[in-house]
């Protein structure tokens, strides 16, 4: 049997990472898993039923009845079902955006959302919580990208490359803006950068799994590459020890 590679990818708020780890799963033919929209899937669940979100244990039980799937949609992107439903715009709402934080700091739903991660990555799941079957699939690819915040840290501690990317709050705004224009919404800038250092803090600072780089993650600071630029540092370091 041959090993599963596990590649993660984690870091702040808008340094690029949703496409790298996209453009690079595409390149390996490796699966994608974008755990931070399984977290905006919660979210919008929570502002549509007018849970409150500060009530964690109602947030619990709202992760664990909601179905959400990651399947894949054109050009290596991935489209996301909630319920059946298919919430890959909604889930990019500013609404979504603004309120997501208090709903990833919910240890509830962070317990269920990283059992289902793994589980999906087809992790061993030697960890004793009952889960049952999923392990290590060997027709599927032959490796994960997975990208979040806690990917290397939590999700897949076992993974074999960890990297976290950074780039300064202003240049993240900036792409955050471009974004945002490209949907044909004008932002300020300060409002962004603003919004940016906020979500910071927040997932920087709570209790459970906090934004930081795993003690075996290389680090790169992506304020002046573009995206295919750490594609090609990330498949090097990767084909360096693997190939
Ligand atoms: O990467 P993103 O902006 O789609 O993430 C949405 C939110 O979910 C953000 O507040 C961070 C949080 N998140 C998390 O706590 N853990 C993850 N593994 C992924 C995202």
């Amino acid at each position: 049997m041959s090993k599963k590679i596990y590649i993660t990818i984690d870091g702040p708020a808008g340094a690029g990472k949703s496409t790298v780890a996209r453009m690079l799963a595409r390149r390996l033919g490796f699966q994608y898993i974008d755990t931070g929209a399984m977290y905006r899937a919660v979210a919008l669940k929570a502002l549509r039923t007018g849970v409150d979100l500060n009530d964690e244990a109602a947030l619990a039980e709202l992760a664990a009845s909601a179905e959400i799937r990651l399947a894949d949609g054109p050009g290596g992107s991935i489209r996301v079902f909630l319920d059946g439903e298919d919430v890959t715009r909604a889930i990019r709402s500013l609404e979504v955006t603004k309120n997501v934080s208090l709903v990833a700091r919910a240890a509830g739903v962070r317990s269920e959302l990283v059992r289902r991660q793994r589980k999906m990555a087809g992790a061993g799941e030697n960890t004793g919580n009952g889960t049952g079957t999923g392990t290590g699939d060997e027709t599927g690819p032959p490796g994960v990208v997975m990208e979040g915040r806690d990917a290397g840290t939590v999700i897949l501690p076992e993974a074999q490359f960890k990297f976290f990317l950074t780039a300064s709050a202003e240049e993240r705004a900036r792409r955050r803006q471009k974004d945002l224009q490209d949907e044909g919404r004008e932002v300020p800038l300060a409002r962004l950068k603003r919004e940016i250092e906020e979500r910071d803090r927040l997932d920087s600072s709570r209790e459970v799994a906090p934004l930081r780089p795993a003690q075996d993650a290389q680090v790169i600071d992506c304020s002046r590459l573009s995206a295919a630029q750490v594609v090609e540092i990330i498949a090097s370091r990767v084909g360096g020890k693997t190939g």
